[in-house]
């Protein structure tokens, strides 16, 4: 059987200045079946080839989302992609159904440690309800949301356990 055709939409406002997000892009940028694809380097104002992203979308079948979770939620420029990307007659609508059938993957690393991300923590939620959003805007396009894949305490990861962990992003992506 062969391998998922994968597209990873890496998703940093300045990825020159990442650790996280950056080294788990690198992780599977050579996979033969994964195109890894930086959407900050859009066009000019946040403007993006909204043709090309999604024949990109079109043409893998499972999508992954690689972000830092930024203020409760997506950055910016994954917020700005996802309004100008997922259109109506594309994404969701009567003819929109480009995206049926997908696994949409999300990918995220948060500054707060695990406990904090409780009903009892610092940040008073889960991270999966906080991302209901994201797996309301799967549903509604058709994909299935596939279990989050996230690193907590993102600030403090040592080296070692920031290697293990992109080794199971690897793994994770590889069939
Ligand atoms: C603008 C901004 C907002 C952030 N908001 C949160 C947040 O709401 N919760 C949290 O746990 N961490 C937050 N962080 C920390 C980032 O999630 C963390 O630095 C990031 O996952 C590290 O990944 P990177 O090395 O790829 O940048 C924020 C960081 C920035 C720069």
């Amino acid at each position: 059987m062969s391998a998922t055709r994968t597209l990873v939409v890496v998703a940093h406002p300045d990825l020159a200045t990442s650790r996280i997000t950056a080294r788990l892009a690198d992780a599977v940028g050579d996979l033969e079946h994964v195109t890894v694809h930086d959407i900050a380097a859009a066009g000019p104002g946040g403007r993006v080839d909204v043709a090309r992203e999604q024949q990109l979308l079109r043409d893998h079948d499972r999508i992954v989302w690689l972000f830092p979770w930024h203020w409760y939620s997506v950055p910016g420029v994954l917020k700005s992609w996802i309004d100008q990307v997922l259109t109506y007659g594309f994404a969701y609508g009567a003819d929109g159904t480009a995206l049926h059938g997908k696994t949409l993957q999300l990918v995220t690393s948060t500054g707060g440690p695990a406990d904090s991300y409780a009903a009892d923590g610092f940040n008073r939620f889960t991270l999966a309800q906080l991302l209901t959003p994201l797996d309301a805007t799967a549903h509604l396009t058709g994909m299935r949301l596939a279990e989050p894949f996230a690193l907590f305490g993102a600030r403090t990861v040592s080296d070692e356990d920031l290697s293990v962990h992109a080794k199971t992003f690897r793994a994770l992506l590889e069939d």
